[in-house]
């Protein structure tokens, strides 16, 4: 009442103000902040439109024109109702607003019947939401006006375009969010080594291992749903991991991958120096398996070591629903020197917990030893971390040990270490070897090392998660330690040093240089992922000579820890922030970067073809953080991108 009150006389003193000018002169007019923000909305809605056009007409033309056809309409329209206002051009506007929304309706809801896929709805994106809210606003202010009607107004232009200033912000920010992820939508086929750049090229398809008297082992690993601690998992033969894989070093190994799943998927054998056709990189060294289909995988297991398997298409959600599993290639002479040996594979537990899962279970997993006997753990760090990338940090609690391996390559003179923090990024793996004790029991406890991120992404941060164990091992446990407190394993103080095959001097030096902002990728607002400021798939790949020792210098600009792994090549660290290996040369195929570390790291290009180089993070790679190293001479006649169903990361 009151407020009504106040307004009316406000509106009284008005309309006695002496500026008025004289009734001849005035004229009905519609509200002009109403006409304003119609213009406005309608002239954003256009500008999201136009910034689809290009991915639309490389998807289906006729799709592109229309947006480019709506687009200009819709600015005349604009134009129109901001200068030209009538009744019949507002009911115009307002109805053909009308009928695009309910087209984009239609299109999120049953489909449209033109266009790729008729009848299919389309997904729901970030620049059609921002377009439609748009759209729908401008409708509410058309009605409105039409409702109203033309009708006398005092309007100073300085307070119209006050009053108008609110909608002039929202429309400019939803324009440049909309337009700006239209603009940045998954490009629907790209190569990463396009085939015209060399013509004469070897194509990817051609680099398979030669035939040769090896022994053949070989296995079939069908991927298929499976519902698991009452949640729908996708799995490699029906479990989570997938079986462990166990061949010998210098085996053909023989892998048929049998697709059963709803979706598209591929075989990567991580940390394996398989040739390039093998490599199980959707998009680039294969199409992805579709439904219903089967794939053979075929290499000479030349390095023996722990490895592991997983999924490489779509691999922020294939890789955490289940699809990974164990390799290890055992030395040629037979098994390892110990008495006993565990695979330790450390993955996400279901979906909802942020548990870390051991062999497919959470809370503590048990394992047989004896005392007396000497056992070798071979851990793997398949766990998904959230944004920070943080670490895990195994600990073996309870008897002295020694590292043996890193990515599956031996250390030379490793020598004894009490407990210590065993930093591993996603992708990593460590072999270690103790004697069990008289008191018949050893604990390998898993925490975790979580990153520093940016205020800006503070809520991103790591969930707090339980410490995991696996007992080793009936008799009485060791006591608990003090894990956070404990040193971290450093692998350039470790060992005996010996000669690096990956010293002498460098062909070229790659700068690969990480960083995050937020920006658009992928069709949406995201924390981009960058290496050397581009974001996949527009970091410019690094291109090497077969034959050249490549040195690459990494740099982490970023509070997070970013474990950055090179396909079908083993990496000799040089040197970590100005310290160079004192020990045996840590030799790997995943370098786990810390928040704001800089390593160097120098590996040969004896092995041709387009190789992935990415953090392995997934969410990091998923938003940019993913590029290739291209022999020269190399092609692929396969594309990624949303047409081409590939999409690797
Ligand atoms: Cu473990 Cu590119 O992957
Ligand atoms: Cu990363």
């Amino acid at each position: 009442m009151t407020t009504s009150r106040v307004s009316a006389a406000t509106v009284a003193g008005m309309s006695t103000d002496l500026r008025i000018p004289p009734i001849a002169a005035r004229e009905l007019r519609y509200s002009p902040v109403g006409l304003a923000g119609a213009a406005l909305l309608t002239a954003g809605a256009a500008f999201i439109h136009l910034a689809v056009v290009p991915e639309h007409l490389d998807e289906y033309p006729l799709f592109g024109v229309f947006f480019l056809v709506v687009g200009l309409v819709q600015l005349a329209a604009a134009l129109a109702v901001a200068l030209t206002p009538n009744r019949p051009r507002l009911l115009a506007v307002a109805a053909g607003t009308l009928a695009l929304v309910a087209v984009w309706v239609g299109s999120r809801t049953v489909g449209l019947p033109v266009g790729p896929e008729p009848w299919e709805p389309e997904p729901v994106g970030v620049p059609d939401v921002l377009c439609e809210a748009l759209q729908l606003m401008s409708l509410a202010v058309l009605g409105g006006l039409i409702a109203r009607g033309p009708r006398v107004r005092v309007g100073h232009p300085a307070r119209t375009a006050l009053a108008a200033a609110p909608i002039a912000l929202l429309v400019a920010a939803a324009t440049f969010a909309g337009a700006g992820a239209g603009l940045s939508g998954m490009p629907e086929a790209f190569s990463a080594a396009p085939a015209s750049a060399d013509p004469a090229g070897t194509p990817v398809t051609a680099l398979v291992a030669p035939p040769s008297a090896a022994p053949v082992k070989a296995f079939t690993l069908t991927a298929r749903t499976e519902v698991i601690g009452g949640q729908l998992a996708y799995t490699y033969n029906g479990t989570v991991p997938g079986p462990e894989l166990r061949v010998a070093q210098g085996d053909r190994v023989r892998v048929t991958l049998v697709n059963e799943l709803p979706v598209a998927t591929t075989l990567h054998w991580h940390g394996v120096r398989v040739p390039n056709a093998e490599d199980g990189v959707a998009g680039l060294t294969q199409d992805a398996v579709a439904p219903g289909q089967s794939f053979v995988y075929d290499f000479v297991a030349a390095d023996a070591g722990t490895f592991w398997y997983h999924s490489h298409q779509d691999t922020g959600n294939q890789i955490p629903a289940g699809l990974f599993g164990a390799l290890v290639v055992e030395p040629s002479g037979g098994r390892v020197a110990e008495d006993v040996e565990h695979t330790v594979l450390l993955h996400n537990g279901p979906a909802d917990t942020h548990a870390v899962g051991v062999n497919g279970t959470t809370g503590d997993l048990a394992l047989p030893a004896r005392p007396g006997q000497r056992v070798r753990l071979r851990i793997i760090d398949a766990v998904s971390p959230e944004m920070d990338g943080a670490a895990e940090a195994p600990v073996l609690v309870g008897a002295p040990y020694q590292v043996v391996a890193l990515d599956g390559h031996d250390i030379t003179g490793p020598e004894l270490l009490g407990p210590q923090r065993l930093a591993l990024g996603m992708g990593q793996r460590v072999d270690l070897v103790f004697t069990m004790p008289a008191s018949g029991a050893v604990r390998l406890v898993d925490s975790r090392i979580p990153g520093t991120p940016s205020a800006l992404q503070g809520f991103f941060g790591s969930p707090r998660r339980a410490d995991e164990t696996v007992t080793l091992g009936s008799g009485a446990p060791p006591a608990a330690v003090d894990l956070v407190h404990l040193p971290v394993f450093d692998p350039l103080r470790y060992g005996v040093a010996g000669p690096d095959p990956d010293t002498g001097p460098a062909a070229m030096t790659a700068p690969v240089v990480l960083g995050e902002r937020p920006g658009f990728h992928d069709g949406a607002i995201q924390l981009v992922h960058s290496i050397n400021t581009f974001a996949s798939p527009d970091v410019p790949p690094i291109t090497v000579h077969f034959g050249q020792l490549v040195r690459l210098h990494l740099v982490n600009n970023t509070g997070e820890f970013h474990p950055m792994h090179l396909h079908g090549h083993v990496m000799s660290v040089l040197d970590v922030d100005g310290r160079t290996p004192l020990g045996s040369p840590p030799r790997l195929d995943t370098v786990l970067l810390w928040p704001r570390q800089s390593i160097d790291v120098a590996f040969l290009a004896d092995n041709p073809g387009i190789w992935m180089l990415h953090c392995h993070v997934l969410v990091h790679a998923s938003m940019g953080m993913s590029m290739t190293v291209n022999y020269v001479g190399i092609t692929t006649p396969f594309t990624m991108g949303s047409r081409s169903g590939n999409v690797a990361e």
